[in-house]
């Protein structure tokens, strides 16, 4: 009872969410997807999702609040995505959450959405005892990070040079004739499929890891999956989805994986945390527990909903902050899109 109550709103891309957490308790998780409108044009359409967020922001509060069983009087503090994401996206966020502080009083964390990807499993798995290295792939961003201290922010250690892993995944859907988003038919096609192709893992050759030891590059893979289609259509052979699918994840994960542990050892760090809609690959989450295992690293990944886009992961950061005494925002801080 005396830990923080806490209410987070997530609109940096398609996905309105409003979580409410008390310490590292879930509450309630609302979330309203605008994902269906932009699934026709293949991609996120940034003014059909900050007009979604408008409609959808107020109830979805209402949703959160009745499903926790707890009144805006009763809440310590509101948090919200404050960046990186789509402009207009965050902007309403941002305006209602600063709405909703001024009328009811509260002190507001304008939060970073990568670090909340980090700290929502804190809800599953409780606090972080010591560092952890984190590795964070979404449809924006594929990062390795060092946390000391997620109050204090994370540290990077590496990023992709050119797509995201989920950019990936969601172009070689496409390419494949899967719908967007392209991670989940991707990961159900490669569990019928087998890794019969060996497609390229990006900046791993000995010259690579002396520059790009922790980065990651996944254009270069997706060109590949690309050619070797049109190879097969060419010859009119027929392409065994399943297999290109289940190929091309293989590759993925294998880097993903591989890095992450790199740096786990060279930090000299025993916890892995993944997160990012990514974290939801059962390839990924499979690879990474085995692989780190045999090394004495513990990973730590939320449940599927939790690593695609949340409420409660923003409000989860919040928590976080409150508990550790951090000073809210000033009232007029701003929305960034850019956000390191
Ligand atoms: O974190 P997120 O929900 O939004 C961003 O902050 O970008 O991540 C969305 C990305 C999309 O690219 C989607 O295809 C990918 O996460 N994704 C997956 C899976 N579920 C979602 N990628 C691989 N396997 C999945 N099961
Ligand atoms: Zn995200």
């Amino acid at each position: 009872r005396d830990e923080p109550l806490v209410l987070g709103i997530e609109t940096s891309c398609d996905e309105t969410g409003v979580g409410i957490v008390r310490g590292h308790t879930l509450l309630a998780d609302a979330l309203a997807s605008s994902v269906d409108e932009h699934a026709r044009f293949g991609g996120v359409v940034p003014e059909v999702a900050s007009r979604a967020h408008l409609e959808a922001l107020v109830p979805t509060i209402n949703r959160a609040l009745d499903d926790a069983g707890v009144k805006l009087a009763d809440l310590d503090a509101i948090a919200v995505t404050a960046g990186p994401g789509l402009a207009g996206a965050l902007l309403v966020g941002v305006a209602g959450a600063k709405g909703l502080a001024l009328a009811t009083e509260k002190p507001i964390f304008g939060v970073n959405h990568l670090a909340a990807h980090v700290a929502v499993d804190t809800l599953e798995h409780g606090p972080f005892t010591g560092p952890a290295i984190a590795l964070l792939v979404s449809g924006g961003h594929s990062s390795l990070l060092r946390v000391d201290d997620l109050s204090a922010g994370v540290t990077p250690m590496g990023a992709t040079i050119d797509d995201a892993a989920g950019e990936a995944f969601d172009k070689v859907a496409r390419l494949l004739g899967m719908p967007f988003p392209g991670g989940p038919p991707i990961d159900r096609a490669a569990r019928e499929g087998e890794a019969t192709v060996s497609f390229p893992r990006g900046l791993t050759t000995a010259r690579d890891l002396q520059s790009h030891r922790f980065d990651f590059s996944f254009s270069g893979l997706k060109t590949a999956v690309a050619r070797w289609v049109e190879a097969r259509e060419r010859d009119g052979s027929p392409v065994p989805v399943n297999d290109v699918a289940a190929s091309f994840q293989e590759a993925v994960c294998d880097v993903l994986t591989m890095k992450a542990i790199d740096a786990c050892r060279h930090a000299g760090v025993q916890t892995l945390v993944i997160g990012g809609g990514v974290a939801a690959n059962s390839r990924l989450r499979a690879m990474a527990q085995e692989r780190a295992a045999k090394h004495g690293i513990t990973v730590r990944v939320p449940r599927p909903k939790l690593c695609t886009d949340n409420g409660a992961m923003v409000a989860a950061l919040g928590s976080h902050l409150v508990a550790a005494g951090r000073r809210p925002s000033k009232l007029d801080f701003p929305a960034d899109s850019a956000m390191s």
